[in-house]
């Protein structure tokens, strides 16, 4: 794509004049207020998957685009059900199936869905960035949230492990979480811990072999290791993450065999963690690679709640955004 790709650094573009949310495209500088405010509108929701008719009016005559250049399917998807569920139109397009792919730049295919009335792009792409760049070049009437950018941010899967969480242990505080894998090329641990740095839990770890974690990591106020067992002492909370092999320059990680004896989530290894912890991944999982399938489908998985929770949280997203959010009093929905 032939788009200047640089990453405006000022988050600030999320927010109108008024301090209502506009975008969604990082939990970097988000207030505590406004995430918590999402994640109680989100409770309201996860009650509609039972429901007999689960719509409601809230964006009725709205059109959501669905734009994504990498692949995906639980993002993709549940942000088509809460979409629905919200009483939007949605049109679904891929990579494969747009002018980009014919050269047109990013920008001018986002500028063509524009001109016919669309009222939140839903973005996915390879580059850091792209939603940002986006976002900054659309009237002010229109919305963007950021599905995943590169290396940079996947907002809403954190917000969605958030609640998660909240579900299942009552809170954040006085929580310790471990952040298992490939830290380097993870917008998803980045948005975690964010998240988790905002929402107050009590110590964030990460843990992978050195190649994978960021020299800088411990700015963001987490503990590094590269002995999993160490790590795993006593947390409450285990993030595990797949490993990135399409962001991979170079032989990071040694055999997948050794692979999975080190950094492997087995039944052995989590028993060196709090009795009541609980197992997360984001998905897509590779099975013997990073978890055991064991674990996966345990008891102590919670694996496919996320997936579940995505639905409710992706609906309070969607429907902050457009009712607009105060920065102090939380979510205004229509
Ligand atoms: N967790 C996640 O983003 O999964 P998909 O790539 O399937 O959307």
């Amino acid at each position: 794509m032939s788009d200047s790709r640089s990453i405006p650094s000022d988050s600030a573009i999320q927010f109108d004049s008024h301090g209502r949310l506009r975008h969604f495209l990082t939990i970097h500088g988000m207030p505590r207020e406004t995430l918590l405010g999402i994640l109680d509108t989100a409770e309201s929701f996860i009650s509609f998957g039972q429901r007999e008719i689960r719509k409601v009016p809230l964006l009725r005559g709205k059109t959501l685009v669905n734009l994504f250049f990498e692949p995906s399917t639980r993002t993709r998807t549940t942000f088509e059900i809460a979409a629905k569920r919200l009483s939007a139109d949605v049109i679904n397009l891929s990579a494969t199936r747009m002018s980009t792919s014919k050269g047109e730049t990013i920008l001018d295919t986002v500028r063509t869905l524009e001109a016919m009335h669309t009222d939140m792009f839903v973005v996915r792409d390879s580059a850091s960035g792209s939603s940002h760049l986006i976002a900054s070049h659309l009237p002010p009437h229109v919305r963007v949230i950021n599905a995943g950018d590169g290396r940079h941010a996947h907002p809403t899967q954190a917000m969605l492990d958030m609640f998660t969480i909240r579900r299942e242990k009552g809170g954040f505080e006085g929580l310790r979480v471990a952040i298992i894998g490939d830290i380097l090329h993870s917008r998803v641990a980045r948005s975690q811990i964010h998240a988790l740095g905002t929402l107050g839990v009590d110590e964030i770890r990460v843990i992978g072999p050195r190649t994978l974690i960021p020299t800088e990591i411990e700015a963001m106020g987490v503990r590094a290791f590269s002995d999993m067992r160490a790590g795993l002492r006593d947390v409450d909370v285990i993030m595990m993450l797949r490993l990135q092999r399409e962001r991979m320059e170079g032989q990071l990680v040694p055999s997948e065999q050794e692979y999975f004896s080190r950094y492997g989530l087995t039944e052995d290894k989590l028993k060196l963690a709090s009795p009541d912890a609980i197992v997360m991944h984001p998905g897509p999982i590779n099975r013997g690679l990073e978890i055991a399938s064991s674990v996966a489908d345990g008891e102590k998985s919670v694996i496919l709640s996320q997936v579940t929770n995505g639905i409710a949280v992706r609906m309070s997203i969607m429907a902050t955004l457009m009712g607009g959010t105060d920065r102090e009093n939380g979510p205004v929905t229509p």
